[in-house]
């Protein structure tokens, strides 16, 4: 087995090199293909109460391949004061807390620290507002912005009800449920504007304050998630990906890591199946990811070199739906074609325009990565065309220089293990 003599994997290095920062200890959120990546909340204060204030909260997801998924996001904080939630609109709070100090009326949450969730898609229209009710899920802003919005309204009680006597949440918490994300202070900023559907008035919120959350690889896992590997029509060696790449698969004497296709009691080791769980049950492999990612260098011409791009899920409790690649490969411009896949071109700066975004399209079915097994696969094609500024015949000129699936980085074989 050719692969077994290759070096260890080094995620550190792959880190270093990206990040010009310490290897897994750095909880910077910066990331070069999304520098500003983030999810905004907004708080729009809509009216005061007698005891308080009534505020649509949204988020938006401004991140280009970070999208949210079943079973969807919860947003905590925790109040300045002794504020409670006298209702809500199209979220609830996890808990209820203690509210036993209440007559009569019986608040929505006492909680010091509420949890939000959004409702599931099927709620009455009358607990309902825009943009709620998706159980959770946000789409990533390339993919579809038009989904990257989730809101509640929160009638707020026991709180300052104007300008000055309001006191903003602080400690804000976005999960996913996951860690990854870290919010900042809640700021206000200048009133959120809405303009009539006839668009021939324009309100404003009374106050409005936002929060700024940003993704960190570093927290979200602390082994990666996804490998890349390689072949070429030229060579017909297969560079896997490199052995361990997200866990090395531990001896029968501490079995359970990793199950075996065969095993006659699949569906035991796997819990829930069918339903997403975030802790990973993977098929037995060398890289032991969930995903792999394989690069296929299928044939070139005078003018154009194609590839086949497979992602193959090793993960019997995860269907990825709206899964997407963020690819960075010189060749990529405005002139590429991609089939099977939807495709966008990324810029991240101005200086970087070789970067793409590909996701699964509804009409090929292939927009959800079903769980590990015979339909656990999707595929599509890139068509390059030769271009002689950026074309080098360098070793490995084929191969991306960075993959991302779903926002987090794939572990890649070394160049020099490349076919050429
Ligand atoms: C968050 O994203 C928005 C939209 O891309 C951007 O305008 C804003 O500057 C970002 N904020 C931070 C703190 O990065
Ligand atoms: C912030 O929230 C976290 C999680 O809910 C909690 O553990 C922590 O104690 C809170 N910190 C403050 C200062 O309230
Ligand atoms: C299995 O694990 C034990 C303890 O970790 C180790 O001593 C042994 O060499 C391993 N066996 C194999 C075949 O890797
Ligand atoms: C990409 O950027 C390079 C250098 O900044 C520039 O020369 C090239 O024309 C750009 N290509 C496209 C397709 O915009
Ligand atoms: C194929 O690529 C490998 C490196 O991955 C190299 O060792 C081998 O010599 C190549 N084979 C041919 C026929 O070029």
């Amino acid at each position: 087995m050719g692969f077994s003599l290759l070096p260890k994997p080094t995620p550190c290095i792959l880190f270093l090199v990206l990040l010009s920062s310490t290897c897994f200890t750095s909880t910077d959120a910066y990331d070069p293909l999304d520098p500003n990546g983030n999810i905004t909340i907004k708080w729009d204060v809509l009216s005061w109460t007698p005891d308080g204030y009534v505020a649509v909260v949204t988020m938006n997801n401004f991140q280009r391949y970070r999208h949210i998924t079943s079973p969807g996001w919860s947003l905590g904080w925790t109040w300045a004061k002794r504020e409670v939630i006298w209702s809500m609109m199209g979220g609830q709070t996890t808990e209820q807390g203690d509210c036993s100090k209440f007559k009569g009326n019986i608040p929505h949450s006492c909680k010091k620290n509420p949890t939000v969730v959004d409702l599931l898609p099927g709620t009455p229209y009358n607990q309902q507002i825009a943009n709620c009710c998706k159980g959770g899920v946000l789409s990533s802003w390339v993919q579809d912005p038009s989904r990257a919005a989730a809101s509640f309204q929160v009638s707020v009680g026991d709180a300052g009800n104007s300008k000055r006597t309001v006191k903003l949440p602080t400690n804000f918490t976005l999960k996913t449920p996951g860690p990854g994300y870290t919010c900042g202070k809640a700021r206000i900023v200048r009133p959120t504007k809405f303009i009539t559907p006839d668009k021939r008035r324009t309100t404003q919120a009374l106050m409005t304050w936002q929060v700024v959350c940003t993704y960190s690889l570093f927290l979200a896992h602390k082994t990666p998630t996804c490998c890349l590997s390689l072949s070429s029509f030229h060579n017909n060696t297969i560079v896997p990906c490199p052995t361990c790449s997200c866990g090395c698969q531990r001896n029968s004497s501490q079995s359970g890591k990793c199950v075996n296709p065969g095993t006659p009691h699949l569906a035991s080791f796997v819990s829930g199946f069918g339903e997403n769980n975030l802790s990973p049950m993977v098929q037995c492999s060398n890289h032991m990811c969930p995903i792999r990612v394989h690069w296929h260098v299928k044939f070139s011409s005078e003018k154009y070199w194609h590839v086949k791009v497979m992602i193959t899920n090793f993960n019997y409790r995860m269907k990825y739906s709206d899964w997407n690649l963020a690819i960075q490969h010189p060749n990529f411009d405005h002139r590429t074609q991609v089939s099977g896949f939807n495709y966008k071109l990324i810029t991240p700066y101005a200086s970087i325009n070789d970067t793409a975004e590909l996701w699964g399209m509804k009409s090929q079915h292939n927009d959800v990565l079903n769980l590990a097994g015979p339909n656990g696969k999707v595929q599509g094609d890139i068509l390059f065309r030769k271009d002689k500024a950026t074309l080098s015949f360098d070793k490995g000129w084929a191969f991306p220089r960075w993959i991302y699936f779903n926002g987090d980085m794939c572990v890649m074989p070394p160049p020099s293990a490349y076919p050429f």
